[in-house]
């Protein structure tokens, strides 16, 4: 059996991980021969791909971004891509592939899946948004990113009695915002599920000065006032059709300023939190997708994803992963709510 092994999408701490384990495993134990495929997508599109194997994988799995190289590419957006696609792993032999992708790239791999390519799918992502599972891996990387960086904030803003705001990753969920928030302590939390009323922060932001403290806001990216409208980098669309995020923050901290008359400045964390060395739990975390992804793969049980459930990795089918993202639901929001204000 040849494996081809991929990494699509925007990357995140932790794709070398999977590479590693699921090589590791599958020479192994079941003495599969694997493939890299070089940018996603892409690299079938151009049959380019490079070997792989236990040599190549080792040392990495301390190492951010991936060893493969990764793309935006919609194998569908192109001329004739699915016969590319299939003829690409004809002419080096490969029988399955390892998906490691997000919301974009398993969207991709269902459909092809539904095609008839053998494949498995990996969650990954920094903004967790993949249904199906508890967690993807890069998030709890990005988490800790975000929140050492508020924790730091909330020092300078108290020296000069600002008001910070802190703009984070996550397209069109609030999960970083969320958890970084809570755990640095931010006194207001804006995600995209909740759309936000700026008189309110705009009070919640009064409140903390009058009783002498300066307020840390954390707002996502995707975060929308109540009356407006999704604050855009630019308008060119990906081939997945999403648009590039950021200056909600900016946006946010000139209202902030003009409605309280406080000092109110902006850091925007971008692509630091994608960056990097993972996490000890999303090194665990990527491992163990990629050991399970193999057994899928040995087991012949494509068209599914690796998901962790509680402490189990288990096997969801990707059409039904991908069907929609996974999004803060209110409640969970709600819990922390003695804290915001
Ligand atoms: O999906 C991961 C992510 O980092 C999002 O949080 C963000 O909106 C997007 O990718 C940025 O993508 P790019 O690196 O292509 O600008």
């Amino acid at each position: 059996m040849k494996v081809g092994v991929l990494t699509g999408g925007g990357d995140c701490p932790g794709l070398n991980a999977v590479i590693r384990s699921a090589v590791r495993k599958g020479v192994q134990e079941y003495s599969f021969e694997f493939v890299g495929v070089r940018d996603g997508w892409l690299g079938l599109l151009k049959n380019d791909v490079v070997p792989l194997d236990i040599s190549s994988v080792r040392g990495i799995l301390p190492r951010g971004g991936t060893i493969l190289g990764s793309s935006r590419t919609n194998p569908f957006k192109h001329e004739n891509g699915l016969e590319r696609v299939r003829e690409t792993l004809a002419a080096n032999d490969v029988d399955a592939l390892v998906v490691i992708g997000g919301e974009d790239t398993l969207g991709a791999a269902t459909e092809l899946s539904r095609q008839g390519i053998d494949l498995v799918g990996v969650p990954k992502t920094i903004d967790n948004d993949v249904s199906g599972t508890d967690f993807t891996f890069g998030f709890d990387t990005a988490v800790g990113i975000a929140t050492e960086a508020i924790d730091r904030l909330h020092t300078t803003a108290e020296s000069h009695m600002r008001a910070l705001v802190v703009e984070v990753m996550g397209r069109h969920s609030g999960w970083i915002a969320l958890h970084a928030g809570v755990a640095g302590g931010a006194n207001v939390i804006l995600i995209p599920e909740r759309p936000f009323d700026i008189d309110e922060v705009c009070e919640q932001v009064r409140r903390r000065f009058e009783i002498n403290y300066a307020p840390i806001v954390v707002v996502a990216e995707g975060a929308v006032p109540k009356e407006g409208q999704l604050v855009v980098k630019d308008r060119s669309l990906d081939e997945y059709g999403h648009v590039r995020l950021s200056g909600i923050g900016e946006w946010l901290a000139q209202e902030i300023s003009a409605r309280t008359e406080k000092d109110a400045r902006t850091t925007v964390l971008g692509h630091i939190q994608r960056g990097g060395t993972p996490s000890p739990f999303d090194r665990w975390l990527a491992t163990r997708f990629g050991l399970h992804a193999i057994d899928a793969v040995r087991q012949g049980d494509f068209g599914c994803m690796v998901a962790l459930r509680g402490t189990d990795i288990v096997r969801v089918p990707l059409a039904e992963a991908t069907a929609e993202n996974k999004v803060v639901a209110a409640p969970l929001y709600d819990e922390f709510g003695v804290f915001y204000g």
